[in-house]
């Protein structure tokens, strides 16, 4: 069965007639070419096909795109470009979070968002001790990014990464 949905994509709104059956990962890599997204396992399991969806981040391998009418869904190439890398790309860039790339995306969305949900969790006032003591919130970084797996095991810079930005 087709079906039409409309969604946001990186600001840009998306009009697409899609098999109901269509992930939301196969709707961004394969109808709107942003092949930013990795598919890794396409289970759930690897977290490299993560996205951003109304603020919440979601593997986008275990989501139908027709469940996204009106949804707004950041992609790794609606975090910056590479004359103007998101800070989070950046820090991957100096602390060397990868080794060959496969999951760099997924990880970065994810890490994005896991600042976010530390910051959101904690009442404000908190928030500023956080900032100055990175390291008080690493253990909870690290639980956090757990659904995000790199086989070279590039894990330590990834956190290396996002202390930066944290700090
Ligand atoms: Fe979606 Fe692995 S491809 S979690």
């Amino acid at each position: 069965v087709r079906m039409p949905v409309s969604f946001t994509v990186n600001g840009e709104r998306r009009e697409l007639e899609l098999d109901a059956r269509t992930t939301l990962l196969d709707a961004l890599r394969e109808h709107l070419k942003l092949t930013g997204t990795k598919k890794g396992c396409d289970h759930g399991q690897c977290g490299a096909c993560t996205v951003i969806v109304g603020g919440r981040r979601m593997n986008s391998c275990l989501s139908l795109a027709v469940m996204h009418q009106n949804d707004e869904i950041t992609t790794i190439e609606g975090l910056g470009k590479p004359d103007a890398l998101h800070p989070m790309q950046a820090a991957f860039v100096r602390h060397d979070g990868y080794q060959c790339g496969y999951c760099t995306p997924g990880q970065i969305v994810s890490a994005v968002a896991v600042l976010d949900e530390i910051g959101a969790g904690i009442p404000s006032h908190v928030q500023a001790d956080v900032a100055a003591a990175p390291e008080a919130s690493e253990p909870e970084m690290r639980e956090r990014m757990s659904g995000n797996i790199c086989r070279c095991g590039a894990y330590s810079n990834i956190v290396e990464a996002m202390r930066d930005v944290a700090g």
